[in-house]
Formats: C-alpha cells, structure tokens, sequence
C-alpha cells in the first residue's frame, strides 16, 4: 500500500532499506525537514523522485551518506572540505564537490559535481547504512510548496507516489540545510541553512556574500509558496499594518503585531521560527484568512536562512 506510515523500528527501517535497494521511494526524517529518497545511483529510481515532486530534472538532487569515507566514493574530497566535513557533520551542511563517475549525470541534474550531507538523525543514518546506498533525497514536499518537517505533511503532499513513510516526529531544526560551493578558490554558500555564515567563517574563508550573485539551480524557481498572499514586515513600521484594511490575516513573528490578527504564532527565539515556520505557513493557509503576514528578522544566526525562506515565499 502506498504511503504508509510506520514508527522507526528497527524491523521498518530494514523494510525502507529493502524498498531502497530494489529501487522505491521513502520519506524519511532528518534533522532539517524530510527527505523523498531513493537509490542515489541508480536513474530509474531517482527518476521516480522527479515525478513525485513534480521537481524540474535540471534541478540537482542532495546524497544522504553515512560517513566521509561513504562520500569520498562520491566525490572528491580536499583537506579543506574534509576538515568541514569532520567539524559539522553529521548535521545541516551539504558539500558541492567535483563528482565522481559513479554518481548518474540524473542525479546531479547534469552537473560535474555533486552535493553531498550526512543527516544528524538516527534513523536517517540507520536507513543509509542498512541500505548501504548513498540516498538521493530532495525535501519531500510537493516541487515549490513549503517544506514538509513531519510525516503527516509528507503523507498529504506525497502519499500516492511513496512506498513507505518513516514517521521521526517533528524535525529539530525545521529549515533544509546550508548548501556550500567547496569547489572553488573560496567557499561559497548557496543556500543559507542550518549552519550558519558566522559558523562557517571561523573555519574557513567565505566568498562575500553577494546576494544572489552565486545561486544553486534550484534557487532559479519558485519555492516555499502557501496557497495565500504573504506579506514581509520589517518589524519596525508600525503603520504597515494599517494597509491591512478589512481583511482577515494571520501573523507570525517574533514581536506582538498591534492590530488583531485571525490566528497568529509568536515564537521566543529565531530558532523557534525556523522550526515551526513551514508548518504555520501550511496551518495559516487553511484558515478562513486572506493573507499571512511574517516579521522578517535579524540577519544574524539561523535568522539568514529564516529570511531567505520568507523572502522566496513570498515570490522574492
Ligand atoms: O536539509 C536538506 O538539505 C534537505 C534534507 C532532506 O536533507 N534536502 C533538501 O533538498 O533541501 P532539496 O532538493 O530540496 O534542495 C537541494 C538544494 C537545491 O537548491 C539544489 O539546487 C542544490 O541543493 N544542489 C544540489 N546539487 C547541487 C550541485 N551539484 N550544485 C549546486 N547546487 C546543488
Ligand atoms: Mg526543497
């Protein structure tokens, strides 16, 4: 039956191990937000990720390894990026490195390198070594909608094409990882994530952040989109609000919004943010208002990849 749900035993983990290696798709949980995954060498299954997600085949997929040693039959890894790897995996960091010819030209969308990470999650890790695969795994949403961080969501978007669900719970950080170009002269971060640039800069030197200068593929579409409008507050101007009119909105953020929002969420820290932002913008949209409303916040921290996340959301 497709789209199971099952608990993370240890007999379903073998069991998604099994469907991976004879090429099917499972949803599985990540420290970031769950992953749509399948055989990362083999086309044919990887195809059945792009259908799934609706996802353009120009957009290249990450691979799920369990250990340097696992990636370095992916890639080629330099002490630079070795020394990377070992300071932060496993955890949100994915690695663009020169491919190796055993990763599929489908894979890494027709690119010469290829993007890698090792999931800080248990049974992230367990379904990579049982199956003794690396995993090609985008965020198991449907292409362009918020991402899913629990197995409900990924049953909605995705039950009917996926094999089996391994339900992880709520995922800890709740943003996709930060994705870094290790290929060049100096590191450059393609997508801030989990990770952050002040982070990274204390172990290697950053290329300058020149916005969206240097972007990965997948950057070039629409991403993160609710069903409704959403708007961005800077948290400064208060009169922001009073363009709301008459309509029903919903708010999240990290300051009280004056005014009288349908629903809102307020969170106490940036990380609460990035944990509940792509479920709350999924919860507003369902309600009976016409606009969502998001305080962006300090650029500092996890506070970049928030921002980054609204910005595109909100159709840039
Ligand atoms: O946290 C995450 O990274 C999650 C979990 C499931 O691991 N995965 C995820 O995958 O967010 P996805 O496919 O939604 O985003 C992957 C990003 C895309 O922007 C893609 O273009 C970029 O990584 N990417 C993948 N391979 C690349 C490459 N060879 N060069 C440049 N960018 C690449
Ligand atoms: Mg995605």
């Amino acid at each position: 039956m497709r789209g199971r749900i099952l608990p993370p035993t240890r007999q379903a983990i073998l069991e998604a191990a099994g469907i991976i290696r004879s090429g099917g798709l499972v949803a599985f949980p990540t420290e970031t937000v769950y992953g749509l995954g399948a055989n990362a060498l083999d086309s044919g299954a990887v195809d059945k990720i792009f259908e799934a997600k609706g996802r353009p085949r120009d957009n290249p997929l990450i691979l799920h390894v369990a250990s340097v040693e696992h990636a370095a039959r992916c890639a080629v890894i330099d002490d630079r990026a070795e020394a990377l790897m070992r300071r932060f995996w496993p955890g949100p960091l994915t690695l663009v490195l020169r491919s190796r010819d055993l990763v599929p030209e489908d894979t890494r969308g027709g690119l010469e390198t290829v993007a890698l990470r090792m999931p800080q999650n248990r049974i992230a890790l367990t379904l990579i070594e049982e199956s003794e695969l690396p995993i090609a795994a985008p965020s198991a949403n449907r292409s362009g909608r918020p991402s899913p961080t629990s197995a409900r969501v990924v049953a909605e978007d995705l039950g009917g094409h996926v094999d089996l669900i391994l339900d992880g719970g709520e995922c800890n950080i709740g943003l996709e990882s930060t994705v870094v170009d290790a290929t060049g002269e100096s590191i450059v971060i393609l997508r801030p994530g989990g990770v952050s640039r002040e982070m990274l800069a204390v172990e290697v030197p950053l290329a300058e952040d020149h916005g969206l200068a240097h972007r990965s593929p997948g950057t070039r579409y629409r991403h993160y989109a609710p069903n409704l409008p959403l708007l961005l507050w800077d948290g400064k101007d208060r009169s922001f609000f009073d363009g709301l009119g008459d309509e029903k909105w919903c708010y999240m953020g990290l300051q009280r919004p004056p005014g009288k929002p349908h629903r809102a969420a307020l969170f106490e820290s940036t990380e609460a943010y990035a944990k509940e932002l792509f479920a709350r913008l999924r919860e507003f949209e369902g309600s009976e208002a016409s606009v969502i409303v998001a305080e962006l916040p300090q650029k500092a921290g996890i506070g970049e990849a928030v921002r980054n996340r609204l910005f595109r959301a909100a159709g840039g």
